[in-house]
C-alpha cells in the first residue's frame, strides 16, 4: 500500500506555517517536478533538526488538479462547498497549491518555507502565508481546548486516508479542506463563562463534555457531532491552529478525511442547522474569511511525479 505524507496524521506541533500558491501559466511540468522533490527536502530538514518534529504536506487544489495531472483524478475531488445563510458564510477561494509545514521550532519552519519558495520560484504566485501557533495547552483563542474529540492512534489513519478498496489509484491520499476564521474576541469576551461553555457544549477550564441532554442544539459540538444512517459517527481529522496578532486573530481550520463528504455535512449542519432553526452559535463570534478544497496525494504518488511527462 502507498505511504501517506507524514504531516497528514502527525500529532499537534508548536508552530505551523501554511503557504497558499497559484501556479503561473505553462508551468505545470516544472511544478510537478518541484513538488515531487518536497518530501526529500522535508526529510533533510527533519533529520538536521531532529528535535523539531518537522512534517510537511503538499496538496493540490480541486480546481487545479486536472491541469496538474490530467491522466486521472481522485474519485471524490470537488470544489469547496461555499455556503451562505443569514450572517453565516463559508466563502470559497481558488488556490492551486497548499503547503503545510509544522514543527516545534518557528525558525525551522521559516527555513523550510524559504526553501520551498526558492524552489517554486518564478512559477507561482504566493497568495497567502499564515503563521500559526499552539496556544496554551492546545486551546483555540476563544480559550477552549481544540482537538479533544479528534480520532486517536490508528483511527487517525482510518479517518484521514483514502483506502485501497475505495480508490486504488489514490490510496493513502487525503481530502483536505481549509478555512481561515477571524474571531471577534471583543464580542466573545463579553459573554459570561457559562454562556461561552453553552456555545461549545463543553466546560472551559477542565474541558469536560456536557451531558447529552444538557447540550444546547446550537452548541458547536452538537452541530458537528454527526452520525450516518447506521448510527456510526461521521469523523474528520482536524489539524487546525490559532493564528494572528493582537490586531487580528482566529483559527486556521484544517480538516483531513478519506472523503470530502463528512466536512461538507458538518459545515452544512453549522451554517444551515438542523431544519428547526438550530444553527451553530459559535459562528456569531467567528467568521470564515477564506475556504478551499484540495487533495493531498500519497507520498508514493508525489515522489513518483518527477518521472512523469504529460
Ligand atoms: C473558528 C472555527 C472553529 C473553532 C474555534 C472550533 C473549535 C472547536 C472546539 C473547541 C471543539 C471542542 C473540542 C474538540 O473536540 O476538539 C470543537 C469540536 C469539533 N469541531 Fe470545531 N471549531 C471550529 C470550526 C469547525 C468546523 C468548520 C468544523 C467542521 C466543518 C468543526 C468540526 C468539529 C468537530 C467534528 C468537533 C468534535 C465534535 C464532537 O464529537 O464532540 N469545527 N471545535
Amino acid at each position: 500500500m502507498a505511504r501517506e505524507q507524514f504531516g497528514v496524521c502527525a500529532e499537534p506541533n508548536l508552530h505551523g506555517s501554511y503557504l497558499l500558491f497559484n501556479v503561473l501559466d505553462n508551468r505545470n511540468a516544472f511544478i510537478r517536478t518541484a513538488l515531487s522533490r518536497l518530501p526529500e527536502l522535508f526529510d533533510d530538514y527533519a533529520d538536521q533538526f531532529s528535535e523539531a518534529n518537522l512534517t510537511g504536506v503538499v496538496a493540490i487544489g480541486a480546481n487545479y488538479w486536472d491541469e496538474f495531472y490530467p491522466q486521472a483524478r481522485p474519485a471524490l475531488l470537488k470544489a469547496f462547498p461555499s455556503m451562505d445563510n443569514d450572517d453565516r458564510v463559508a466563502p470559497s477561494n481558488n488556490v492551486d497549491i497548499y503547503i503545510e509545514i509544522r514543527s516545534d521550532r518557528s525558525d525551522v519552519n521559516h527555513i523550510v518555507c524559504s526553501k520551498v519558495c526558492q524552489l517554486l520560484a518564478d512559477s507561482v504566485e504566493l497568495i497567502e502565508q499564515v503563521q500559526a501557533f499552539r496556544f496554551l495547552d492546545g486551546r483555540d483563542l476563544t480559550g477552549f481546548v481544540d482537538g479533544t474529540e479528534n480520532p486517536q492512534g490508528m483511527q487517525r489513519r482510518n479517518v484521514a486516508l483514502v483506502q485501497e478498496s475505495d480508490d486504488a489509484n489514490f490510496a493513502s491520499g487525503s481530502y483536505l479542506h481549509i478555512q481561515r476564521y477571524k474571531h471577534n474576541l471583543t464580542l466573545w469576551s463579553s459573554l459570561k463563562n457559562e454562556e461561552q461553555e453553552d456555545v461549545y457544549g463543553r466546560t472551559k477550564v477542565d474541558n469536560i463534555e456536557y451531558e447529552s441532554d444538557k447540550k444546547p442544539l446550537t452548541a458547536h459540538t452538537k452541530r458537528t457531532s454527526l452520525k450516518d444512517e447506521n448510527g456510526k459517527s461521521i469523523e474528520i481529522l482536524r489539524q487546525s491552529m490559532p493564528y494572528g496578532d493582537v490586531k487580528e486573530q482566529g483559527l486556521f481550520f484544517v480538516s483531513y478525511c478519506h472523503s470530502p463528504e463528512p466536512f461538507e455535512k458538518m459545515l452544512k449542519s453549522m451554517i444551515y442547522g438542523d431544519g428547526h432553526g438550530h444553527v451553530d452559535h459559535l459562528l456569531k463570534y467567528t467568521q470564515a474569511e477564506t475556504g478551499a478544497a484540495f487533495f493531498a496525494p500519497s507520498l508514493t504518488f508525489l515522489t513518483a511525479l518527477g518521472n512523469i511527462s504529460v
